[in-house]
């Protein structure tokens, strides 16, 4: 019988392993965020979101700009620093500051810490000497920045990619829907596709916009498909136009 039982015992512990999940598999249930700390009134969804896609689409094109100083391997010092970038941000966005409200200014200071923090961590990257492409790219301070910015305000924003290099950058179900939208709609359909929504318990607003290539990104996400870029990843194969990603933003309703 004692025998029996260890036999049993045994067969149980070799029958455990087979009723966890496969290994290296995304958790079921949860969520990106769980405590949605800076949230919006519901009146103010629309416009806080359209006002924090706008302003880090500003940020990008200022990078952008840069790009040719950037990758140039002759210089060391590139003079991109935090308060450097800071202060052309503010500027590019200070349009759209006018009208915000009390709420959406702090949001907005947020922001700005956010993406200045994520210029001043890649100092040493931007500024090394004799290397031209050191991965320093709008969509990679982008994607850095929105980690900063949900880990201090709660509000995700995200640029999932029509096929994704960095793996952060992997759609969820809404976002891969909004990706199929876009890609099979006009070229000149670029409303934003928006929803009030719940994650977990809380009710978020959701605004989901496209982002399209311009020539300089052809290099890398144009043709000929499949070759390498110089940074080792194979091109997209697309064209000017063409959607390349989202930009997502989410952010908590407070009533
Ligand atoms: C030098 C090559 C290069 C160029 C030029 C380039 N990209 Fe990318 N792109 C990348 C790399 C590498 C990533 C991954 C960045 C990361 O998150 O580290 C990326 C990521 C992205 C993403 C996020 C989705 C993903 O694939 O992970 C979007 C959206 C995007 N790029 C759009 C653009 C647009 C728009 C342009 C032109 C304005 C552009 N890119 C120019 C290399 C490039």
């Amino acid at each position: 019988m004692k025998q029996a039982l260890t036999l049993l015992a045994a067969a149980i512990l070799v029958a455990t392993p087979a009723l966890a999940d496969p290994v290296g598999m995304r958790a079921k249930g949860g969520q990106p965020e769980y405590l949605f700390l800076e949230t919006t009134p519901r009146a103010e969804a629309a416009a806080t979101a359209q006002k924090l896609a706008k302003a880090v689409v500003a940020a990008r094109l200022i990078i952008f700009a840069y790009g040719a100083k950037i990758t140039n391997p002759e210089l060391g010092d590139k003079g991109f620093g935090g308060e450097f970038f800071e202060r052309q941000w503010r500027s590019a966005v200070e349009d759209d500051m006018i009208d915000a409200t009390p709420n959406q200014k702090r949001i907005y200071e947020k922001l700005f810490w956010a993406g200045r923090q994520v210029i001043e961590n890649n100092q040493d990257r931007i500024n090394v000497k004799g290397i031209a492409w050191k991965h320093f790219l709008p969509a990679k301070w982008e994607r850095e920045m929105g980690q900063v910015f949900t880990a201090r305000t709660g509000i995700i924003i995200k640029q999932p990619g029509r096929t994704y290099r960095n793996p952060v950058n992997v759609p969820d179900a809404a976002e891969l829907s909004t990706l199929q939208h876009f890609v099979g709609a006009e070229r000149t359909d670029n409303k934003p596709i928006t929803s009030f929504t719940t994650m977990g318990k809380q009710a978020v607003y959701r605004h989901m916009e496209p982002i399209r290539l311009v020539a300089p990104c052809l290099p890398c996400h144009g043709k000929p498909k499949g070759e390498p870029d110089m940074l080792g990843f194979e091109k997209d194969g697309l064209e000017a136009g063409d959607l390349i990603g989202l930009m997502s933003v989410t952010i908590g309703v407070s009533d």
